[in-house]
């Protein structure tokens, strides 16, 4: 089991993987304080799975505990389900101090932590990541947030997790293009600041998606090993620091959403690294060698690696929402070599235009 911490001026916390840890979550929590009411919130996946190992942690423990069930799939992730998790936690008299556990993938997470942030005007909350994606991402740095129509994550907070407790056992049930999503985040990690956990993927890339647990745990603790300190820099993203996180997501994300959300976000991710390299090609940053190392280990990864026949104008458009885009200028993570990573607001719309319409 390892611990990482994620030291913050106000908000430091732990976050925990390791294979079948779930079965210490009760201790863990009653060990730093917490105890009396546990909501446990989760997806209808993950409930059958792993619900009752949760609960029965957390009663072990003392805490009495109460489960509430969304439908699974990013569909759910909006203000109306907050609403009825609102009207449910009434229900079950929830109070201020009550704490809130998000079991599940990042919708969970990023729905649960968003309840937790507003309901009573802030309850404490646990993220209990069970996607690979949810794990090394998601789960880590306190960006809560429900969707609105097409647009993302745009009604959200920042609020940190009290704990993270990620039980790498529970990736024996994740459906294999869930374990490619989550693996386009750990690819995007090693792009942007480490080569030898780039060096580790692309050696270990078959035995990581035939689901061998031990390279999962190795590859997801050090990517949270690279993320901890970048959340702890810059926590709320007002510095440069957090963009970096966003390499491949300019065009990822905008792609993401020209497909109606028919590509999954790790999947734009990957489509977006690759066309961000090829961006960085053509200007004269990255060489060819570099991003064709970086396509092989995407492609490993069971990841797209072109997008599929899209509108590329509404592309161009859906680029220009984007939350990097600073006074008018869509923004750019993009990679010097494998580990290095810079921001470039300079880019040429019509360059992006030429990378996402060649074949
Ligand atoms: P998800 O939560 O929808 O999970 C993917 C699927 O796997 C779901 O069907 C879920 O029920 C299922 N699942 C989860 N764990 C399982 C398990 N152990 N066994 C079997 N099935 C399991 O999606 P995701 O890919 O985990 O997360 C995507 C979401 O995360 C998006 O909404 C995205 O915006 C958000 N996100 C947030 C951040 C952040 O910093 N807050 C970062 C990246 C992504
Ligand atoms: N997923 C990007 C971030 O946590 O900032």
């Amino acid at each position: 089991m390892n611990t990482i911490n994620v030291a913050l001026p106000h908000n430091s916390y732990e976050i925990k993987v390791g294979a079948g840890i779930l079965a210490q979550a009760g201790p863990w929590l009653k060990g730093i304080g917490f105890n009396g009411k546990a909501v446990i919130i989760t997806d209808s996946n993950v409930r059958p799975l792993y619900a009752d190992a949760l609960s029965q942690s957390l009663a072990g423990a003392g805490f009495s505990v109460t489960l509430l069930e969304v439908p699974a799939g990013e569909a759910a992730k909006t203000l109306e389900t907050a609403a009825s998790l609102y009207d449910r936690l009434s229900e079950a008299y929830a109070e201020r101090s009550t704490l809130i556990l998000a079991l599940g993938g990042g919708v969970i997470g990023d729905l649960a932590g968003f309840v937790a942030a507003t309901y009573m005007r802030g309850t404490p909350y646990v993220q209990v990541p069970t996607s690979l994606l949810a794990m090394v991402d998601s789960s880590i740095g306190g960006k809560t947030a429900v969707d609105r129509g097409k647009l993302k994550n745009i009604v959200g907070a920042f609020y940190q997790p009290r704990m993270v407790i990620g039980d790498i056992a529970t990736l024996k049930t994740l459906p294999p293009v869930e374990l490619s999503n989550g693996m386009a985040e750990i690819i995007k990690m090693a792009g942007v600041y480490s080569e030898p956990l780039f060096d580790y993927l692309e050696n270990n890339m078959s035995k990581a998606m035939g689901m061998d647990l031990a390279v999962l745990e190795r590859v997801t603790v050090e990517n949270d090993r690279l993320k901890a300190p970048v959340v702890e820099r810059d926590e709320k993203e007002t510095g440069t620091e957090r963009i970096m996180l966003n390499y491949g997501h300019t065009v990822g994300h905008a792609v993401e959403a020209v497909s109606d959300f028919a590509l999954k976000h790790g999947q734009a991710v990957a489509i977006g690294m690759v066309a961000e390299n090829e961006i960085a090609r053509r200007m004269g940053y990255l060489d060819s060698a570099a991003a064709k190392r970086m396509e092989k280990v995407i492609k490993a990864a069971g990841l797209p690696a072109r997008p599929p026949a899209l509108n590329i104008k509404k592309v161009m458009r859906a680029m220009q929402q984007d939350k990097k885009v600073l006074r008018g200028r869509v923004r750019f993570v993009l990679l010097k070599s494998i580990g290095e990573a810079f921001i470039a607001d300079n880019v040429e719309p019509a360059l992006v235009e030429e990378v996402l319409s060649r074949g």
